[in-house]
């Protein structure tokens, strides 16, 4: 090879080379900006009719669920935006890239993982009966042939649609079952038993059954396939975990004596 061809040959490999070089750097930025206003948001959809998961202080959504996923948006290097919806919204929500994620006490179930992806799970509950203090009800089994609410689409919903005969009263909120409890419109509520204790607490002449019904596991809702954003969270939960910044963040919302 002459000189002559060998620097028109080193040339050409240095354009080519050079122009690759542009051509990706163009691309990234490109991709950084039409995505700039999203990437940096993270959606979470919730119900925030659920203390002390998620419920309203003033104006704003608080709770466990709320700071847990305030800690992973700030693990990510994202901003959190809290969207509240009804209970049976949000896996839709999920579903259809309106949200990121749902956090919201949720139960991973058989059923919800036909349609969502579920995170490693960060708490355990189960679900209770709440009755008037003066009940005949003592157990699951006497709920047979009764009136029991619910909150629409919870897994209480699901368990009390499984109890023979009995007659299932579906509300939005989950304190409106226990209202209705309370004005004697039905005869027992089943639902989660940390939102139980606040909602009994509030209310008059009601306690829970000792016999709970379930135990089920909380995790949070991905979209089918989102393996990216699933592997993200459960990175920051697992590190959540050890710093102890979850059974920080617990502990300010369920006092350590009545903790299940
Ligand atoms: N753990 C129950 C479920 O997954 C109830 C959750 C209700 N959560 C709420 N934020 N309202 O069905």
């Amino acid at each position: 090879m002459n000189m002559k061809k060998l620097i028109s040959t080193l040339l050409i490999a240095a354009c080519v080379f050079s122009l690759a070089a542009c051509g990706s750097k163009k691309e990234e930025t490109e991709s950084k900006e039409e995505s700039g206003k999203e990437s940096d948001t993270l959606v979470m959809a919730t119900n925030a009719e659920f203390p002390p998961y998620e419920y309203y202080e003033g104006d704003e959504v608080v709770g466990i669920d709320a700071e847990i996923a305030q800690a992973i948006a700030e693990e990510l290097g994202m901003t959190l935006k809290i969207e509240d919806m009804a209970f049976d919204s949000i896996i839709p929500a999920v579903t259809s890239g309106k949200a990121d994620f749902g956090a919201a006490g949720m139960t991973v179930t058989e059923d919800r993982k036909k349609n969502v992806d579920f995170t490693d799970t960060y708490a355990t509950a189960t679900q209770v009966i709440i009755v008037k203090e003066d009940s005949d009800i003592a157990g699951p089994d006497d709920l047979v042939g009764k009136k029991i609410g619910v909150q629409l689409g919870t897994t209480g919903d699901i368990y009390a649609g499984d109890i023979e005969d009995a007659e299932v009263e579906q509300y939005n909120k989950g304190f409106e079952a226990v209202q209705a409890l309370t004005q004697g419109k039905i005869d027992a509520v089943v639902i989660d038993g940390e939102p139980a204790k606040e909602f009994v607490a509030q209310a008059e002449g009601l306690k829970i059954l000792d016999e709970a019904f379930t135990e089920e596991e909380y995790a949070i809702a991905v979209a089918k396939g989102n393996d990216d954003l699933r592997e993200k969270i459960n990175d920051a939960l697992a590190k959540l975990k050890e710093s102890g910044k979850i059974d920080e963040i617990v502990a300010k919302y369920i006092s350590a004596d009545d903790a299940e």
